[in-house]
């Protein structure tokens, strides 16, 4: 029985066997955050040197990209990436995921905005029949903390300060659990426009476009249909 630190390696080296045919020196690739996200960045070190460079969705996988020599752009600089590999805290069978889990939703969202494909790596567990059991994260500029909350409970939610954290945006994170998401597209747009709401961790606008995810009896594939 494999456990989930062994199950996420797997997905990781999924993952890097995918992206292993385009290395080059023009070719950059987008990187998540997360623990499955850190196994990733560990099998890049691999292509140091080989590779134009990296995107980092956090301060955090910045500096462990940097740690293995990998160089990390500034994503201003940078038009096109082929891929942008990240976990996620929940995905359904339309590879709509919650994200958010590592507070680096919104950087996560900005970078993935920009790679041609979404390839999300989990473990199967991360796998749902419906979206919402994971509360789903949040970022809100601080002075907007109590409104946005009130909003928040108007949609039916139950949204919580995740205490003690500030993104690398220098926000708030309101954890909302209780929510119906029956169609997880328009509430990542509802929840968006709420005045004060940077992002929420719904990524179903542009969802994944492949999902490596990692079983007992090996890596499960999902294409978006
Ligand atoms: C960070 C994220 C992560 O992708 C998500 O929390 C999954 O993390 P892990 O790979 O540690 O299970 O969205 O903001």
């Amino acid at each position: 029985m494999l456990t989930q630190q062994e199950l996420k390696q797997q997905a990781a080296d999924a993952a890097l066997a995918l992206i292993e045919p385009l290395v080059g020196p023009d070719v950059i690739i987008g990187v998540g955050t997360g623990s499955t996200a850190d196994l990733f960045i560990d099998g890049l070190a691999r292509f140091q040197g080989r590779l134009g460079g990296t995107v980092a969705s956090s301060e955090r996988s910045a500096a462990r990209l940097a740690s293995h020599g990998l160089k990390v752009l500034d994503l201003n600089d940078v038009t096109t990436m082929p891929v942008y590999v990240d976990g996620a805290d929940e995905i359904d069978g339309h590879l709509h995921m919650i994200k958010g889990g590592g507070a680096a939703h919104t950087r996560e969202k900005i970078v993935a905005s920009v790679a041609e494909q979404f390839v999300c790596i989990a473990d199967e567990s991360k796998l749902v029949e419906r979206l919402g059991r994971f509360p789903l994260p949040v970022e809100v500029i601080p002075m907007a903390r109590e409104s946005v909350a009130r909003s928040l409970v108007a949609l039916g939610g139950q949204p919580k300060l995740r205490e003690g954290v500030t993104t690398d945006n220098g926000n708030i994170i309101l954890d909302v659990s209780g929510l119906q998401i029956d169609d997880a597209p328009n509430l990542e747009l509802i929840v968006n426009n709420l005045a004060g709401v940077v992002t929420c961790g719904l990524f179903a606008r542009v969802g994944a476009h492949i999902a490596l995810l990692a079983t007992q009896n090996g890596i499960r594939r999902l294409e978006r249909s």
